[in-house]
């Protein structure tokens, strides 16, 4: 069987050095907001081209500290695209603010740069592009926008360690960037891990703050925070593994590219190759008609698949004041979408023997 993900096997390159930063850390008796962590900031802030990284404890907190920190008023509407994973979502809500969906373009997946001026209105403070399946959104309009409106751009970067747009990686995080290393991201923690990435000082100040119950000096508190620190032990895990996260997009890329040169199946749609050098391909994303057979035949054939995502947000019992919006594309997505294995420890064989299944398929 290719499972769709073996989480020990994508660790296995990584063990020693794992274990060794592990065990520094649990020699040093400091396990909270350490030299693992101002580590692991440096570095990744670097890593993703700008000035600051504030490590927190997962992806969802990221965004929602970056809301928190702007302050918008109750009520102020944040756009975000229709076809995202929940949490985009739910750091909007969670935080009395009001999600404005927009149908993504039916060809990237992603946010449509064009269906966002009709959703702004006076209340609009903030756009959410989520950089899905590990490609850029097209950000250059988001940005133009944004500037002639007076937005924000808190950008979803969970899904795309290492991305470019117009070959920088700056140019993907907007005016502040969330990132999650939960165990299945391009860079992966052993657990639950965060960080806002922004080249603004004064709001990077403000969630390191707020990251640690509003405050930065023990017992003196300057907003009311919350509890989100991205811990020693998982910052030195995150240090072991990202020098070589270029190394793994490097090869998710080659799997990617023979995927798209050797699939030859008139009725799946295939992910756009156009930018496959800036795209870290956190998932392998293409869409099938009649999505239930092809699933069960790669099944019979040993090759597991997944769905991201199956119900969209809108039809969620979370979301049910949504469930009268109607958006069509992203309908037609949730019910088309399979995502193909694709990781860092999967072969060229193994890609190759997916693909002649794929071309045989008669469904
Ligand atoms: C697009 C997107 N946004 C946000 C998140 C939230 O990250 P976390 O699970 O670390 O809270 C995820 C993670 O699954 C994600 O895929």
């Amino acid at each position: 069987m290719i499972p769709f993900l073996d989480l020990q096997q994508l660790n296995a390159p990584h063990q020693a050095a794992i274990e060794t930063a592990v065990q520094r850390v649990v020699r040093s008796g400091w396990y909270i907001l350490g030299q693992e962590l101002t580590t692991f900031e440096k570095s990744f802030a670097d890593y993703c081209e700008a000035s600051h990284c504030v490590g927190v404890a997962n992806g969802l907190d990221a965004l929602q500290l970056i809301l928190q920190a702007y302050d918008f008023p109750k009520d102020s509407e944040v756009i975000v695209p229709a076809n995202t994973y929940i949490a985009s979502v739910l750091s909007i809500s969670f935080l009395g603010l009001v999600p404005v969906f927009v149908e993504p373009d039916p060809k990237t997946m992603l946010l449509d740069p064009a269906r966002i001026e009709e959703k702004i209105t006076y209340k609009t403070k903030a756009v959410l592009p989520v950089h899905l399946y590990g490609r850029s959104c097209e950000m250059a309009p988001v940005q133009e926008i944004a500037s002639r409106f007076g937005l924000k751009i808190v950008t979803d970067c969970a899904q795309s360690h290492g991305a470019t747009y117009a070959f920088s990686k700056k140019e993907t995080l907007g005016d502040a960037a969330a990132f999650s290393f939960y165990p299945t991201k391009n860079l992966g923690a052993l657990g639950d891990a965060g960080a806002v990435v922004t080249s603004d000082a004064e709001l990077a100040k403000k969630i390191r703050y707020l990251r640690n119950y509003g405050s930065n000096k023990k017992y003196f508190n300057e907003y009311q925070g919350v509890n989100s620190r991205l811990d020693e032990m998982q910052a030195a895990v995150l240090n072991a593994k990202l020098p070589f996260l270029d190394r793994e997009n490097q090869h998710r890329r080659e799997l990617a590219q023979y995927y798209l040169n050797s699939i030859q199946l008139s009725e799946l749609v295939l992910p756009p190759a156009d930018r496959l050098d800036e795209d870290v391909w956190h998932l392998f994303v293409v869409r099938h008609p009649r999505r239930a057979a092809f699933i069960d035949y790669l099944l019979q054939c040993g090759i597991q698949t997944n769905i991201h995502y199956p119900l969209p947000i809108h039809h969620q019992k979370a979301y049910q004041q949504y469930s009268h919006l109607r958006l069509p594309i992203t309908e037609q997505i949730h019910q088309e979408v399979v995502s193909l294995p694709l990781s860092p420890v999967l072969s060229l064989e193994q890609v190759a023997y997916i693909c002649d299944c794929i071309n045989q398929f008669k469904g």
